[in-house]
């Protein structure tokens, strides 16, 4: 028998009790005592340009929401919301604002679209952040540090402190590279290497697509270019390639996150790859033999073939099409056994081209002996003077010097991994550095920003390789996003320490420096 109770009138008594209830849990919603917390005393990385702080705190709790005030707004919303549930375990729904929102996080934005400043404001029920698209993420990923931070306690509510950060990069190029041609590494792994540097607000990935160990990008015209030249990698593995399915899904998964893919396809030198798939593009019509060794500076594209022209235009072609970002890298490093002369023809055509499908050209720094005029980027890792030679050509520049941003550096001489020809870069020596005074012929206005690029010779998965990134790409965020005067080694130091504990239960294997005495307070302790 169904009993029949929803038919019967709650009673008097039932009414006052189901009333009163529901005042105290709305009474301890709002009332519910707060624990001091100290905003300036987060260890956020890279650190913000403004701290101030309110003493209070906001707890985070189920069904909070995302509210934007404009559609544009929407899938920022929505990917703030995936980003909070798979950090916190709780859901967040997305709804449109209106008067008195609270219980989450509130979208306003700003007129200036291509700015990456922002406002974040820290209140006991709710969080504000304003800027453009791009500043709002870049302002969550405090809020997402710092959920992180206080899950170190997983005995304590998760709180973040009540107040008001002012920030803006100092400089607008923030990037690291991954080198997927000496080792391949696969979409998942770029996709989570990617929800990585989000969290440190780097904003440019740069895909190292080819080199003389394996071709890993499908170009539809030229189709042995993967099949045979993607085949095999350092040490003789198995390679991989992406198809273009795979790298346009990359590229939208990055640009979620505000972060613009570099494609790199590296010539006319380190092209052993598609110079072993394609016999006619050699100037002896011979094919070269598969490589995975690790020299360099033995291979070279026939600067004298028209046919090598055409090659370019179809590769560059069909990459730029699913490339949204303003550049195309054309590498241009350690072409030598290219004659000079040759070498020179060679660069003006590939710019010519890379100009042609609308980016603008990039290249390591040597690209510079080049006829450069307009815009164009100077990758700095080796020489100076050509850095400087591309400045007075009327281009910008990256900064990536070897010696203090190549993250295949060891760290010393018993690090499990990487190599040492540039120099050894402990933790400290990747950090006290200055882009803006490094090269002191370089005009800051024409410095673009840093990259610090991962090569792959000795790392062959994700897992190897954090331990060369983690933890000094943090480093590298903080010397592109901090200007130098609120930057000190010291402070820095102490900041990074209070990073291990989340590192670790996200199953970061990264390097444990000496020189920082590593804990993992809770962010209330
Ligand atoms: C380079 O390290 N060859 C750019």
């Amino acid at each position: 028998m169904i009993r029949s109770s929803v038919t019967k009138k709650p009673s008097l008594f039932k009414w006052f009790f189901a009333s009163f209830m529901i005042i105290l849990l709305l009474s301890s919603c709002a009332d519910e005592p707060r624990p001091e917390a100290f905003l300036t005393k987060v260890p956020l990385i890279p650190k913000p340009m403004s701290v101030t702080e309110s003493g209070s705190s906001f707890l985070v709790k189920p069904n909070m929401k995302v509210y934007y005030q404009d559609e544009s707004q929407m899938k920022l919303s929505e990917q703030i919301a995936g980003e909070w549930e798979k950090l916190t375990g709780l859901s967040m729904m997305v709804e449109a604002f209106k008067n008195g929102a609270s219980n989450g996080i509130i979208l306003d934005g700003t007129d200036a679209q291509d700015s990456e400043k922002y406002v974040c404001g820290i209140e006991e029920n709710k969080i504000l952040l304003k800027g453009s698209n791009a500043g709002i993420y870049r302002g969550w990923q405090n809020i997402k540090q710092m959920i992180l931070l206080a899950q170190n306690d997983p005995k304590n509510k998760v709180y973040i402190p009540t107040g008001l950060i002012r920030d803006e990069p100092n400089f607008a190029y923030r990037g690291t590279m991954l080198d997927v041609s000496r080792h391949f590494f696969s979409l998942d792994e770029v996709k989570e290497h990617i929800d990585m540097i989000a969290l440190y607000k780097i904003n440019y990935l740069h895909l190292h697509l080819s080199d003389d160990q394996g071709w890993r990008i499908e170009i539809r015209s030229w189709p042995n270019l993967t099949k045979h030249g993607g085949s095999t990698e350092v040490g003789g593995g198995e390679g991989g390639f992406f198809t273009q399915e795979d790298y346009k899904e990359l590229v939208d998964y990055a640009q979620g996150k505000y972060i613009t893919i570099v494609p790199e396809i590296d010539m006319p030198g380190h092209t052993n790859a598609a110079l072993a798939s394609y016999p006619e593009l050699n100037c002896d019509g011979k094919a070269r033999e598969l490589y995975t060794g690790m020299e360099v500076g033995f291979s070279t594209l026939c600067v004298k073939k028209e046919l090598t022209y055409k090659f370019l235009d179809d590769v560059i072609g069909e990459i730029a099409a699913m490339s949204p970002g303003p550049y195309f890298h054309l590498g241009g490093d350690e072409s030598h056994v290219t004659p000079k002369d040759e070498y020179l023809i060679f660069i003006n055509k590939a710019v010519e081209i890379i100009k042609k499908h609308n980016k603008i050209p990039m290249g390591w720094d040597e690209f510079t002996a080049g006829d450069l005029t307009g815009n164009t980027v100077a990758q700095h890792w080796h020489t100076p003077e050509n850095a400087v030679r591309g400045q007075s050509k009327g281009g910008k520049v990256v900064m990536s010097p070897a010696k203090r941003a190549y993250l295949d550096m060891k760290y010393d001489s018993t690090s499990s991994y990487g190599l040492h020809w540039a120099a050894l870069i402990d933790v400290k020596s990747g950090y006290d550095w200055d882009p803006e005074t490094y090269i002191p012929d370089l005009k800051k206005e024409n410095i673009l920003g840093i990259e610090a690029p991962l090569w792959s010779e000795t790392v062959s998965n994700l897992d190897e390789a954090e331990y060369l990134i983690y933890p000094r790409l943090l480093g590298y965020s903080e010397v592109g996003w901090t200007a130098a005067k609120d930057r000190n080694w010291e402070d820095y130091s102490k900041r990074l320490a209070e990073h291990s504990g989340y590192l670790e239960r996200l199953g970061v294997d990264f390097y444990r420096s000496p020189l920082i005495e590593w804990s993992s307070k809770d962010i209330l302790d």
